[in-house]
Formats: C-alpha cells, structure tokens, sequence
C-alpha cells in the first residue's frame, strides 16, 4: 500500500470577490453565494503560471514531506490548463524541482488529483517507484470568457501536492474507483479552436451528484469500510448545493466535510488536494476523497491516514 507523507499548496495573491463581479457581470453576491457557495477566488497574477504554482507545491510538499527529492521517481501534473500544448507543463515543473524522474500531465479535469493518487498508488506499492509527487494545478481564469456569468463565478486559480510513499497494510490508500462517461463530453467543454469552457450547468450538477454517490459508495466498499467510519469528507469545490446532496445520499454527516469552496471556488485538479491539505487529517483518520469533472469523469479513494511506520 502507498500513502500521502506531505502536501504543499500554492495559491495567487490576487483575490476576486462577488462584489467584484458584481461590477462587470449582470449578478449578485446573494445569487452567487445561495446557488454555489463561493465568496470569492484567487485570481493568477501576470507571473503566476500552472508551472509556477505547481513547482511551489511541489516545493512546499517535499519539504514537507521529509522525503529525500532523490528517490521521487514519478511526477504526474494534474491539469486541464497546460501552459502550452508541448511538451507537458510536468517538465518543467521536475526540471524546477531539480527531480530526475519520469513525468507526465495527465487530463482527468477535476477528477484528475484522484486519477493521479491512485496511478502513483499503482507504482508505489509494487516498487515500480520508490516514491510519487502527484501535483493538481490550475489557472482557470485564462479560459473563462469574462462577459460569461455562468462560468466566470466558478472557478479560480490554484494548486496543491502530495508526495506518496510505501505505507504498512491497512494504511494509506485502501480502496479506489476511476470512472469516466464519455458519451457526456460535450455538457462541459473548451470544443477545439475555442479558448473558453462552455457548460451546461443543470446537466453536470445531476450527473455529478449521481456519479459521486456511486462512486464514493464503491470505494468505501473495496476498502471494506462504511459511511459511519469516514472522519473526513474531501469532495471537488464545485457547488455546496452538490456537495450537500452527495453527502446526503451516501450517509456523511456534514460535520466531516472539508469545504473552502467560499475562498477558493473551483479550481478543478488543485480543488481536492487543497482542501485536504487544509483539512490536515490526523494520522489513523478515515478520510474519503471523492470528484468529478469534464469528461465526465469521477474518481473516488478512501485513505487510512499516516504510512503506519
Ligand atoms: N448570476 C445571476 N443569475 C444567473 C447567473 C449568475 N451568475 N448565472 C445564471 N443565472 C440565471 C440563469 O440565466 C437563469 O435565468 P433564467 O431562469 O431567467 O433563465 C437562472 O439564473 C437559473 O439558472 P440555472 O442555470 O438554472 O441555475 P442553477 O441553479 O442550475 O445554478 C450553476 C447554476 C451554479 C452553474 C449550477 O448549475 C452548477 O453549479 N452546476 C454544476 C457546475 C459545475 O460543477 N461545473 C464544474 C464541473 S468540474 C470541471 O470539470 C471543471
């Protein structure tokens, strides 16, 4: 089994309030704040790049992580937003570190952190690598349209990292689904040649409250554990109105929800990461990680908190 040792975030200095909107874009901060949560984003500046902030969460988990850089054989870079189409924005990012190992951007949207934890879980715990940094970064404010009110109260930029590292049985990552309905790829998408996301927002919010549920059910059944037993709750920051029904539907109080949705809004691959880096689980805590995204895709992971070791 493979487990989370550290983590590191990076967010902008520059924030973006529903006050803020409300000066350019026909809508409220009641509007917003009733229908999705969020308060506010952080906004890249003219230096913040996906790269940048990847490489400073990166930095801040193996720091934190007390993992010698040398034995990190794997970097993933989860992200929809690439600083360019070639080569990977994951060079970068492990030739910043000063890393030699393989690395690789891997497109799963906002499932995409998940996707990656449970590939590096796949290595890890055979040996194909002695250790992981599975990082999620965004600058989504490059692609929404500005005058777009739909898309533009939504997301914010961001990202966040893990470093994972073989754990003891019963520790680490314990059960895990990856999931993906293509036939839906068009209700959210940046279509070929476009630069902004388009959305059908009624439609992603239904399948992803269905996709969630199923999904968190599944890994809480590979991993043999039940809703009761779930001390912390990590869903994607989309919408609270969608957090609240998963939570509703698969028995989680929301007590043990993780939410910084209202500072953050959706910063898609760097959502999930980030707010379990704020949660700061205990070690021995359940804590079940659950997202979905374009595609659509979802993805779920129950982790015993700590490496046992
Ligand atoms: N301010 C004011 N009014 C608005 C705004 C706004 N920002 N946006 C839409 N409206 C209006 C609509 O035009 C509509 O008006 P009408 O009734 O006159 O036609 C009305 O508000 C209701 O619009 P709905 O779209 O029905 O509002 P809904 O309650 O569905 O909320 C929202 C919209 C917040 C987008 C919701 O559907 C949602 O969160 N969906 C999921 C989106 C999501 O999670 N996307 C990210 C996926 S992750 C990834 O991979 C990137």
């Amino acid at each position: 089994m493979s487990a989370i040792v550290g983590m590191g975030t990076a967010l902008p200095t520059g924030r973006l309030t529903n006050k803020d909107l409300e000066a350019t874009l026909d809508t409220t901060d009641e509007w917003i704040v009733e229908r999705t949560g969020i308060r506010e984003r952080r906004i890249a500046g003219p230096h913040d790049t996906t790269v940048s902030l990847a490489t400073a969460a990166g930095a801040e988990a193996i720091a934190d992580s007390g993992v010698d850089p040398t034995t990190i054989d794997l970097l993933i870079l989860a992200t929809l937003t690439p600083v360019q189409q070639l080569p990977a924005s994951a060079v970068y990012v492990q030739d910043n570190l000063g890393l030699q190992c393989g690395a690789f951007d891997l497109g799963a949207a906002c499932s995409g952190f998940v996707y990656g934890l449970v590939m590096a879980n796949g290595l890890v715990e055979t040996g194909g690598a002695r250790a992981a940094l599975v990082i999620g970064a965004e600058v989504l404010s490059d692609c929404v349209d500005p005058a777009d009110r739909s898309t533009r109260i939504l997301f914010g930029d961001g990202a966040a990292a893990a470093v994972i590292v073989p754990s003891a049985p019963g520790h680490g990552i314990l059960g895990s689904d990856l999931g993906c309905d293509g036939s839906a790829a068009a209700i959210l998408e940046i279509a070929r040649d476009e630069k902004y996301v388009t959305m059908d927002g009624k439609e992603v919010f239904r399948r992803a409250v269905r996709a969630c549920t199923q999904s968190a059910t599944d890994a809480m059944d590979r991993a043999g554990v039940r809703a009761g037993e779930i001390d912390l709750f990590v869903p994607h920051q989309a919408n609270t109105r969608i957090i609240d029904a998963i939570m509703e539907r698969v028995g989680i109080d929301a007590s043990k929800c993780a939410m910084n949705i209202a500072d953050y809004g959706n910063t898609s691959a760097a959502s999930i990461p980030l707010a379990l880096a704020e949660a700061k689980p205990n070690d021995g805590d359940l804590v079940l990680l659950c997202g979905f995204g374009a595609g659509m895709t979802w993805a779920s992971a129950v982790v015993r908190w700590g490496t046992g070791q």
